[in-house]
């Protein structure tokens, strides 16, 4: 692609971003990574191999595929997201020999925790300084029920020591509705005697769910629980992921807002459990449409068609949090920008994610001169806010980043976004597709 203007321009770890009346194009979204991460770390516990086409780019999947090498997996990347593995069953895995670094990832450390507690060693999952503040006792406490022993910071930060053993089953209902602990138990319950349970107070992303029964699990599933039949060989598959809903979610808010925009998204993961922000835009009065509706592995998929709309503005309710958890940062920008603006409540877990989100939603956006409230469990912004060009901090959180970067676009004067190169956690190429729009 080539570069036609000046509009982003990078300075190391900076990226100035100027304001933008028009974007026009169609872009492939590059694969998923909480599918990318379930399928990598499946494959390598089944046996025979597996080939998972349009594998997530990003850094935090390429902590999973490291941390599966040191376990002696040897995941091959062909054309950058061609994935093969040959697994190694259910307990092939070699005793580490150092410690397992997930980066940034936390879907890393707390999946790969399931499958570890059922190991016959002992491991060390680590991290970067961000993922050494998440806490991990949500997943140490179901899975020393099962059996597992944990050491760990303050009894809950990492790095986390798991001294795997042979696992009996649980029937569990998590205190917080999280996608990666329901992953950690059931990929512990693969290993366990016996048949484990999961019950949700809420519904969350079901990617496990929905990859289970492709390599030969036994599992049952009801709204809102989930059980899998344990001790059962997996047996290797082919995939080809979805792109990323929650990257698309960036582009979707984009095209909404620059004043003169139409953009095509292709091969968007549309699983039901994915696509609240989807509905909660066109709630707000956003054109989105959805076409060329297909399945890929049993998970929904399509094209997404966005044209700049007026938003109305709207209020997040907490049942709804969980289903559209990564993409809040975003929705906070275009509800600055939409009408009556946006509240949303009953979100503190955005406090523990890759940065406290709120407090780094909060500050950037009053930065940019809007007028927001923090609240302990969310925020408030009000709508119709005209936004100022500005020193902006990603807090070295991805999904930060992306989202001021979006809001640039949508200020008076350039606006630079400090500590930008986080953005490869989750979509390296971000800054040049969004400079591939740019007409
Ligand atoms: C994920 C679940 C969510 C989400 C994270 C990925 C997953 O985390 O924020 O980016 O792949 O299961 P929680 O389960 O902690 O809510």
């Amino acid at each position: 692609m080539v570069a036609k203007d000046q509009d982003i321009k990078p300075f190391e770890d900076k990226i100035q971003i100027s304001p933008c009346t028009k974007l026009r194009g169609s872009v492939s979204i590059p694969g998923d990574k909480s599918i990318s991460h379930r399928l990598a770390m499946l494959a390598s516990i089944a046996e025979g191999e597996s080939t998972i086409a349009n594998f997530s780019t990003s850094a935090d999947c390429h902590s999973t595929l490291e941390c599966l090498r040191a376990l002696g997996i040897d995941p091959v990347v062909r054309d950058g997201t061609h994935l093969t593995i040959l697994g190694r069953g259910l307990t092939g895995f070699r005793t580490p020999g150092q410690d397992l670094n997930a980066g940034n990832s936390g879907s890393t450390l707390r999946m790969l925790s399931g499958i570890l507690a059922g190991q016959p060693f002992t491991s060390i999952l680590s991290g970067d300084a961000s993922l050494c503040r998440r806490p991990m006792d949500r997943v140490m406490e179901p899975l020393s029920r099962m059996g597992a022993r944990f050491e760990a910071r303050e009894h809950k930060y990492p790095p986390l020591t798991v001294s795997g053993t042979s696992l009996r089953w649980i029937s569990y209902s998590p205190t917080v509705s999280s996608a990666q602990v329901k992953t950690a138990i059931l990929f512990a319950g693969l290993l366990a005697e016996g048949v484990t349970e999961v019950i949700e107070r809420v519904p969350t992303r079901n990617h496990t769910e929905i990859a289970l029964p492709q390599f030969g699990a036994a599992i049952e599933v009801s709204p809102l629980s989930v059980s899998v039949t344990g001790r059962k060989q997996l047996h290797g598959s082919e995939f080809i992921v979805p792109g990323d809903p929650s990257s698309a979610a960036f582009f979707v808010v984009a095209g909404l807002l620059v004043p003169d925009a139409e953009l095509t998204l292709h091969g968007v993961g549309l699983n039901p459990t994915r696509i609240e922000f989807f509905e909660f835009v066109r709630a707000m009065g956003g054109r989105v449409q959805f076409l060329n509706l297909r399945e890929q592995n049993g998970e929904p998929v399509g094209d997404v068609v966005v044209r700049s709309s007026e938003l109305e503005g709207g209020s997040i309710a907490p049942h709804q949090v969980p289903l559209l958890i990564d993409e809040i940062p975003i929705l906070a920008v275009a509800g600055a920008r939409s009408r009556k603006g946006l509240s949303i409540r009953g979100a503190q877990e955005l406090r523990v994610k890759e940065s406290d989100r709120i407090a780094a939603v909060v500050k950037n956006l009053a930065a940019m001169g809007a007028e927001v409230k923090e609240l302990d469990d969310g925020f408030e912004v009000k709508g119709n806010q005209r936004l100022r060009g500005t020193d902006l901090e990603s807090f070295g959180d991805h999904r930060i980043a992306m989202a001021f970067s979006v809001a640039a676009l949508l200020a008076d004067s350039p606006a630079v976004i400090h500590g930008a190169d986080c953005v490869k956690i989750s979509f390296p190429s971000f800054f040049s597709i969004l400079h591939s729009l740019r007409t």
